[in-house]
């Protein structure tokens, strides 16, 4: 079976006014220009959606939201559906990310329902995993990350295209990152419970590492096994570094 096409993608998080956009430009021309290895994607806050997918319509850098509610519509102020999303251009939706799921409360179980939303709406999931650094030096990591992707993963997943993000809490906007050994060990527990999960289908779902990704990590870390791809927040703001990270992939 050959493996998938690795996937970086750029989660802007609450960043980016209308002015942003030229970064968005800037690397859709670089992708374009020469195209890569990988897929490239950014998810730009919600406001902004719309108007990326239409500048970066045609080129080879898809649009995400960065979240949606897993109801389809009805009274949930300042919540976004995820067709809300699709009817805005995204085609990709991160889920779960652990900056929702300690600010918010969000639930495995809650995540699970928000990816049934996203594939309904045909989006394709980009689902997140990370322990904390408690739960590290616990020796909770590897329990508590396939917990999480057993809880978050529905069975509505089989034979669709989607991808998780392992990103250890600690490592996010930090710079620091795990060792090598440490994201392998993790992205090899991550992909076993996929194939246990999902069977033949688990063995090609992208695993992308987020935390801390930057041009000068890029390269050791997107050539590990089990790395399919990397979630970069800060470095995805500015069209140069994030170039730098696809460039390696
Ligand atoms: P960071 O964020 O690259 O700024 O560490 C990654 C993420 O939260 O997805």
């Amino acid at each position: 079976m050959t493996a998938p096409r690795p996937l970086i993608a750029g989660n802007w998080k609450m960043n980016g006014l209308a002015a942003a956009l030229s970064e968005a430009r800037a690397i859709a021309a670089a992708v374009d220009a020469s195209p890569p290895a990988a897929r490239v994607a950014l998810c730009p806050p919600a406001t902004l959606v719309a108007r990326m997918a239409d500048a970066l319509a045609g080129t080879g850098v898809a649009v995400g939201g960065q979240d949606c509610r897993a109801e389809a519509s009805g009274a949930f102020t300042g919540d976004i559906a995820a067709a809300m999303l699709a009817d805005a251009g995204a085609t990709m939706v991160i889920l779960g990310h652990s900056e929702r799921r300690a600010g918010y409360g969000e639930t495995d179980l809650l995540i699970a329902a928000k990816v049934e939303a996203a594939l309904t709406a045909g989006l394709e999931p980009i689902v997140c995993v990370g322990e904390t650094l408690e739960e590290r030096e616990g020796g909770r990591t590897l329990a508590v990350v396939t917990g999480q992707v057993r809880g978050s993963l529905p069975a509505a997943l089989a034979g669709k295209a989607f991808s998780v993000a392992y990103e250890p809490v600690w490592a996010i906007g930090t710079g620091l990152t795990p060792t090598l050994e440490q994201i392998e060990q993790v992205h090899l527990a991550i992909r076993s419970t996929l194939m246990q999960q999902f069977g033949e289908h688990g063995a090609g779902v992208p695993i992308l590492y987020g935390g801390s990704v930057k041009p000068s990590n890029a390269v050791e870390i997107l050539g590990l096994k089990e790395v399919g791809g990397a979630l970069v927040g800060g470095a995805s703001l500015k069209a140069a570094d994030f170039m730098g990270i696809v460039a390696g992939a």
